[in-house]
């Protein structure tokens, strides 16, 4: 059969691979799954049995399946599929396989397979590696070949880095700029995302390089407090009130007044109860006019009636909720948003009282990609573990910086720049 396929360079080299294991190492959008997919119906067309890992069934659905259907179809090749069981057959024997490894131990239900392909294989566990190897017994000649697809983990103890260290592993890496098929815009979209995150995470994730952080990249290691004794410049903003309230087990409650990109004041006050929560924000609205409260509203069930004037626009945050298409909840969303500014400034009183804490607490917030391949940060009991106390000063500063800049009507009572205990 004449089959007309366009391959990139890069895929043409981990095609033309002979080792037994290939790991092919590659950024975002580098035509991982395309290959995956080409290689797969390669395999299938000779008749051979092929196997193919992802993290979720709707990752398998969405993107292998997805894929190998679409290249199928441009390739002009006769075949049959199953939908509920993410099946394609074609000719005699010749099969692609769809497992999730959601549960890996399915993948021990399959006997005589002849190529297994791991895609987004830092998200895979172990097992899916162990439980794999032993599936390649009676191959229908006797060999085998295994594909492990991916952008590197994040840590060296990770089963596909000591696979990439491995003599007998043929390693090719790829970057997210080795795929002609991407769109310009595409790209540029994907070098503007990454262009705050922490240079070993854009390393791993744009380029497949093998640069490991143990515990995780911090997303705040460059980023900069100064400080100034005046928020010049700034007026244009509105002043922003951002709240993390004492929640159960712990009674301190942190606000943060900001305007731009200037902290105007840090309070930790102990509010054991609502009274004295609403009396706090009534004091920090007498001295600066806040136009904006944000307030961190996770777990507490009912919205809090704050005893402010109407004219406050009052925005409670799930942080838990959904972040949109590439966040994985809103804390994260909400800490990306404050990364993107490079630094923030502060009166020198409120610097020497809360500077260092809050770096502290910052540079404990490191990003990691998940399965979905949204990014997310450290959560709050992780940096718990890590430094001690939870991150209220940076929860508030995330959730006062992080608002939509919405134009005012009313004037704003005007603010006693500085101060905060
Ligand atoms: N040989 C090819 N022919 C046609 N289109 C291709 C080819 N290789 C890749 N593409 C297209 O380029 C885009 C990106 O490829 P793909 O999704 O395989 O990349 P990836 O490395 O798996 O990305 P991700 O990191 O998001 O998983 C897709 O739209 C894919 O169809
Ligand atoms: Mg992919």
């Amino acid at each position: 059969m004449n089959i007309e396929l366009t391959m990139t360079p890069k895929q043409r080299e981990v095609l033309e691979s002979t080792a037994d294991i290939t790991l092919f190492s590659a950024g975002r959008g580098c035509g991982k799954t395309a290959m995956m997919a080409i290689i797969s119906i390669l395999n299938m067309m000779k008749n051979k049995r092929v196997l193919v890992i992802n993290t979720t069934y709707s990752r398998l659905k969405d993107s292998s399946f997805y894929q190998t259907r679409k290249f199928l179809g441009k390739m002009g090749i006769p075949y049959q599929s199953n939908l509920t069981d993410l099946k394609f057959y074609s000719g005699q024997n010749g099969e692609i396989i769809h497992v999730s490894a959601d549960n890996p131990e399915d993948i021990r239900s399959y006997t005589s397979i002849d190529v297994i392909i791991f895609d987004e294989s830092a998200s895979l566990s172990e097992d899916c590696w162990k439980l794999a190897i032993p599936i390649m017994r009676d191959t229908t000649d006797g060999n085998f070949k295994i594909y492990v697809v991916g952008t590197p983990p994040a840590s060296e103890n990770h089963w596909v880095a000591k696979l990439a260290k491995r003599e007998d592993v043929k390693v090719i890496f790829g970057s997210y700029l080795d795929n002609p098929f991407n769109s310009e815009k595409y790209t540029r979209m994907l070098e503007k995302e990454y262009e705050h995150y922490p240079y070993d995470f854009r390393r791993r994730e744009l380029f497949g390089e093998f640069i490991f952080t143990e515990g995780g990249a911090s997303l705040f290691d460059d980023f900069r407090i100064e400080q100034s004794t005046e928020c010049s410049g700034q007026n244009e903003f509105p002043i922003v009130c951002g709240l993390d309230i004492a929640g159960p087990g712990r009674d301190m409650t942190c606000a943060v007044i900001s305007r731009g990109n200037h902290v105007l004041g840090i309070y930790i006050r102990k509010t054991t109860n609502e009274i004295s929560l609403k009396h706090f924000l009534r004091e920090l609205f007498t001295i600066y006019g806040f136009s904006i409260l944000r307030y961190d509203s996770t777990g507490l069930g009912t919205m809090i009636v704050f005893d402010l004037p109407s004219s406050v626009l009052i925005t409670p945050v799930n942080f838990a909720t959904a972040g949109g298409e590439r966040f994985n909840n809103m804390r994260t969303a909400m800490y990306s948003h404050l990364r993107r500014k490079n630094g923030i400034f502060m009166h020198p009183d409120i610097y020497a009282e809360h500077a260092e804490a809050l770096l502290l607490e910052l540079k404990a917030t490191t990003i990691e990609e998940k399965e979905n391949k949204k990014v997310a940060v450290t959560k709050k009991e992780e940096i718990k573990k890590k430094i001690g106390r939870s991150p209220d000063r940076a929860d508030a500063l995330a959730l006062a910086m992080s608002h939509i800049e919405v134009k005012r009507t009313k004037p704003h009572i005007a603010p006693r720049v500085f101060g905060g205990r």
